[in-house]
């Protein structure tokens, strides 16, 4: 039976290479479906499109849980950013969106990020989280200050009470029925409306198919992106939930 249940075993590193490396390595060994890895500190933290994840010792929540057995998922990339989202708002007085395919943001920018690292042929995925719950605006790098949030630098929330509210979360949307995924991601759709552009073409985003694509509206027609396609640049626009 499918384990959706999230946070036994828990693994916590004060410092590891990546989370996500670790519990993929776990997995390999035969760790059970369930595990959560964190740490405090990463040394390689991996993003999406083979781009690097930095976070200051101590001030995110760098998550990773191991779903296993992975079953049939096709909207797993959509339910984890809307389960980040209900987590976020359980803990701190924030409103989130999501960036297709799966960037949380608040209010325009970064709050947190998914890298979803899949071994089909072995029943098993990682769920990698970066969670940016205390960072201080000036300890981004100076090129991300503009792009990225945190969930409080004053009176943040623990990253203790933020684990605990993402495992809860991720077990009740990984449960979830595929009718209700894409309501809650359209709901909390923070491109739809906004000009994008990537490596290839440009247009309006349109919201989702439901088959988890992104539709955008070029001069050519309505267009269907995967998540796998594309890197996105978005410009200004109307702006969606958030
Ligand atoms: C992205 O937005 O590019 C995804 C970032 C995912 C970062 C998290 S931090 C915890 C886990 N371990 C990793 O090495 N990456 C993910």
């Amino acid at each position: 039976m499918t384990t959706l249940a999230f946070g036994r075993p828990h693994r916590h590193f004060r410092t590891t290479d990546s989370t996500n490396a670790r519990a993929k390595r776990l997995a390999e060994d035969g760790a059970p479906g369930g595990l959560v890895v964190t740490a405090d500190e990463q040394s390689a933290g991996r993003g999406r499109q083979g781009r690097t994840w930095f976070a200051p010792p101590g001030s995110a929540l760098l998550y990773s849980a191991l779903l296993r057995p992975l079953g049939q998922r096709p909207l797993l990339p959509l339910a984890v950013p809307i389960a980040v989202c209900e987590a976020c708002e359980a803990v701190a007085p924030v409103r989130c969106a999501v960036k297709w395919p799966n960037d949380v943001w608040v209010d325009g920018r970064k709050l947190a990020g998914v890298l979803i690292e899949g071994r089909p042929e072995e029943d098993w995925a990682v769920i990698g989280v970066g969670l940016n719950v205390a960072v201080p605006a000036d300890a981004f790098p100076p090129e991300l200050r503009d792009a990225a949030t945190s969930l409080g630098s004053g009176e943040p929330p623990s990253i203790a009470d933020a684990l605990e509210a993402l495992n809860g979360a991720l077990g009740r949307w990984l449960r979830a029925d595929g009718g209700d995924v894409l309501a809650a991601f359209r709901s909390r759709d923070g491109l739809r409306g906004r000009e994008i552009a990537w490596d290839g073409g440009g247009g309006t985003a349109a919201g989702i198919d439901d088959a988890g694509h992104l539709l955008v509206e070029t001069e050519s027609g309505t267009r269907a992106l995967g998540a796998g396609e594309v890197h996105l640049t978005v410009g200004p626009g109307a702006g969606g939930a958030g």
